[in-house]
């Protein structure tokens, strides 16, 4: 792995701290230093420590005027107090040994020159007592193992996603919990998020080091305005996907966008070009939107990468599997061609208007075991690396109770990746939500379906070396 100023163990206490302190906690409900107070109190299980300069008790926990009066040593701050006296608070975080920040405050780089100015001194103090910062004008962490969660949304408005293999960085907030409240919603399970805001110190490669070393993670998603360091980046870049599967969201591509991201988190964005040149040299996944991003990511996690780009089209709707067919051929994959035995095996059991070619189209009137057998017969024959199931569950043979149990029992044979399309509305829905919770990756058109398996053939390549 790369070496870099710190290295991933320094990013290590972001995520699982033994004492936290939150200086600017607060016992007023509206503010962001309420529900940071609240948030750790309702489920963090290390230390913790509220700062604030009048407060007794905030919600019936002992208080603190300021971190040199903790007794303890204190391995996180959560600093959420008016930009100009964050310099001030991380100084006495660096007298007391604090080594980790998050500096949740707006007000530096990104409102214009003299809070650049503020975020430079920000940065000299943190490199005196060799802090690591991350922020500021941030969101920063959270971890759904050891509840670290500085995010200022109250649960009640933001449900946190339940615990998953999904890591999400991102350098906007609000990105970050438009992600995180589709993951809680859908309950597709996430590993750890941070939010790093302006970058000031601890940046997007820093989070992707420590990341690939995490291993409760084996997906990373981030969502980029501008990369602070590209050489650092690539390089880093290049290393992890080589470990674990790398999906980047990167925006500010046209001069609208840059201009918004540079007063937005202060980012240059760079050229499109030059991304792409990065993204080709570094293995990492490219997306265009959210919902990209969250299709990919969920296959990525779930499913084994592919070994090839030979896919199996099982359906019982003869529309769905010609629309797969055009997206798996416009993602560069292909339709495998079935062996004779799969054939002439399939042959025998099913009635003569089931198609045996690829896509296999079962008929409307295909029950749960006639899929079982179809679906059994492709995984295990060799000229196929992975399977799209499309099924219109609406069809009365189908046994809705026990089909989802019945395809799950295939999951993972031969290490070969199956994806589901579901398509329709509420019943598709019911079906789909039970897909998922069983990892089962699953999309409502063949075009979402078709992308998430393109991602997982071009990862098994990556691996492959191909
Ligand atoms: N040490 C400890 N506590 C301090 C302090 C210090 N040096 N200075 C102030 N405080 C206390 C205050 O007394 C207050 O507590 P109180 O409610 O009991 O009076 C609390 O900290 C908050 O300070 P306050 O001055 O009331 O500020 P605020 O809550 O209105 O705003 C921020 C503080 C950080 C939230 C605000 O400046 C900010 O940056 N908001 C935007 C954050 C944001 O969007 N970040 C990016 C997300 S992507």
């Amino acid at each position: 792995m790369v070496e870099t100023l710190g290295g991933a163990e320094s990013i290590a206490p972001f995520f699982s701290p033994r004492s936290v302190a939150i200086i600017g906690a607060s016992s007023k409900q509206k503010k962001i230093g309420y529900v940071i107070a609240k948030n750790f109190i309702e489920s963090f299980a290390g230390k913790l420590f509220l700062i604030n300069p009048s407060a007794q008790q905030i919600l019936s926990h002992k208080c603190y005027p300021n971190i040199s009066s903790i007794p303890e040593s204190v391995d996180l701050a959560v600093i959420a107090v008016p930009a100009k006296s964050v310099k001030e608070v991380l100084e006495e975080c660096g007298e007391k040994g604090v080594r980790t920040a998050v500096v949740i405050s707006s007000g530096f780089k990104e409102s214009g020159k003299d809070g650049a100015k503020m975020e430079e001194e920000l940065v000299s103090v943190s490199r005196k007592y060799h802090i690591r910062m991350m922020g500021p004008n941030c969101m920063g962490v959270f971890n759904s193992t050891t509840m670290v969660d500085t995010l200022f949304i109250p649960r009640y408005r933001l449900k946190r996603p339940p615990q998953g293999k999904i890591a999400f960085i991102s350098q906007s907030g609000a990105s970050g919990i438009a992600f995180l409240d589709w993951a809680a919603g859908e309950r597709i399970g996430i590993s750890k998020f941070a939010s790093y805001g302006n970058a000031a110190d601890v940046d997007e490669a820093d989070l992707l080091e420590f990341l690939a070393t995490d291993e409760e993670t084996k997906v990373i998603a981030m969502y980029l305005e501008g990369i602070k360091e590209g050489r650092k980046f690539a390089k880093i870049a290049r290393e992890v996907t080589k470990e674990k599967p790398v999906i980047v969201l990167k925006t500010g591509v046209t001069d609208s966008g840059a201009k918004a991201a540079l007063s937005h988190t202060g980012s240059l964005s760079g050229t499109d070009e030059i991304f792409n040149a990065v993204v080709k040299q570094t293995g990492m996944i490219r997306v265009y939107d959210w919902e990209e991003m969250f299709d990919i990511a969920r296959a990525l996690a779930y499913q084994p990468a592919a070994r090839d780009n030979r896919v199996a089209v099982i359906t019982n709707g003869g529309g769905a599997g010609v629309m797969i067919a055009d997206e798996l051929e416009k993602h560069g994959m292909a339709l495998a061609r079935f062996s004779e035995e799969t054939t002439s095996k399939l042959k025998e059991k099913f009635p003569p208007h089931v198609t045996l070619s690829n896509p296999m189209d079962l008929g409307g009137d295909a029950d749960n075991e006639r899929f079982r057998e179809a679906i059994g017969a492709v995984i295990d024959d060799d000229s196929v690396d992975s399977l799209i199931l499309t099924c219109i569950p609406h069809t009365p043979a189908i046994d809705l109770e026990s089909f989802v149990d019945m395809v799950v029992d295939t999951k993972g044979k031969n290490n070969k990746p199956m994806i589901v399309c579901l398509p329709g509305g509420r019943v598709s829905l019911e079906v789909r939500e039970l897909f998922e919770e069983n990892g089962i990756p699953t999309y409502p058109t063949p075009a979402r379906a078709a992308l998430a398996l393109s991602a997982l053939v071009r990862y098994g390549r990556l691996k492959n070396g191909s």
